[in-house]
């Protein structure tokens, strides 16, 4: 168990990259307590998956609300604090994909994609930085996106808003790695989630064509590099990093 008795917290948990086989799965069977947050997902699913993590015998505590939210935020990180005194690791994975030409995105789809995408990752970093400060510990764990990296037809606001996430991270990095507080992204290629579900036939083949290894991935091919990032000492000199789990799309 590389996280036992260490405290995650996780954004975007109930599906995709935050369901079963998922981010909070893995740092569960990990040995990791877990704070999930989770936005519009049955309440009754999300108790069942609840008791299933805890059947790894770790602790965890859920908190509803939409991420986008500084009131979410806040919440988030306090329930962290009130339950474990503590966050070891901080997963920021909720997200949108919302694929569109730039002559159809409407200014309420702009805004809401750098809410969700982007503005929620500085929420949930501005309450737990002075934490992770204090501790003089801490691993943050940012989930942008190869399209982040590269760009993509349909999707000017997404790539946007996680090309803003790699700044972000770089940039707070620098802030705080005195702290010995680690901060990087993940940024895949495409995978199949639910949120692969809202793109175009025609996107799908194209994007297939472009990747050096000819497929998309599945999500237990990301996780390790989340425990990767986490793990002591395995991630403790990589900070202000992407790193790519992407199919060869995007080669730095
Ligand atoms: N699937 C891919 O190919 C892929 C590739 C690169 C990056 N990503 C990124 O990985 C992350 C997870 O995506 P996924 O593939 O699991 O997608 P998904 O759609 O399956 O899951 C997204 C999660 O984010 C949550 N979410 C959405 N809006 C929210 C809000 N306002 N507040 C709180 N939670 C909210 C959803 O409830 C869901 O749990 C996203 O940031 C996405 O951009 C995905």
């Amino acid at each position: 168990m590389k996280l036992k008795e260490k405290v995650a917290v996780i954004t975007g948990a109930g599906c995709g990259f935050g369901m079963s086989r998922g981010f909070p799965t893995i740092f569960a069977q990990e040995g990791a307590h877990l704070v999930l947050n989770h936005y519009e997902q049955d309440e009754g699913r999300m108790m069942e998956f609840k008791r299933e993590l805890e059947g790894y015998g770790v602790k965890v505590v859920l908190v509803e609300g939409d991420i986008s939210l500084e009131e979410t935020a806040k919440r988030l990180i306090d329930a962290a604090v009130e339950a474990f005194g503590r966050i070891d690791v901080l997963i920021n994975a909720a997200g949108i994909s919302n694929p569109k030409l730039l002559v159809d995105i409407t200014t309420e789809d702009w805004n809401r994609m750098l809410a969700v995408d982007l503005t929620s990752v500085y929420f949930t970093c501005k309450y737990t930085v002075p934490i992770m400060m204090k501790q003089k510990s801490g691993r943050i764990i940012n989930i942008a996106s190869q399209v982040g990296q590269k760009g993509s037809v349909e999707h000017c606001h997404y790539a946007a808003a996680k090309a803003g996430v790699i700044g972000f991270t770089k940039s707070l990095a620098r802030e705080i790695g005195q702290y010995h507080v680690t901060v990087n992204c993940i940024a895949p290629g495409p995978i199949e989630t639910q949120l692969m579900g809202v793109v175009s036939d025609r996107w799908r083949k194209d994007k297939q064509a472009e990747l050096v290894l000819p497929r998309f991935g599945a999500v237990e091919e990301v996780l390790p590099t989340a425990v990767f990032l986490a793990s002591e000492p395995d991630g403790n000199l990589y900070t202000g990093q992407t790193l790519g789990p992407n199919l060869g799309d995007v080669m730095l």
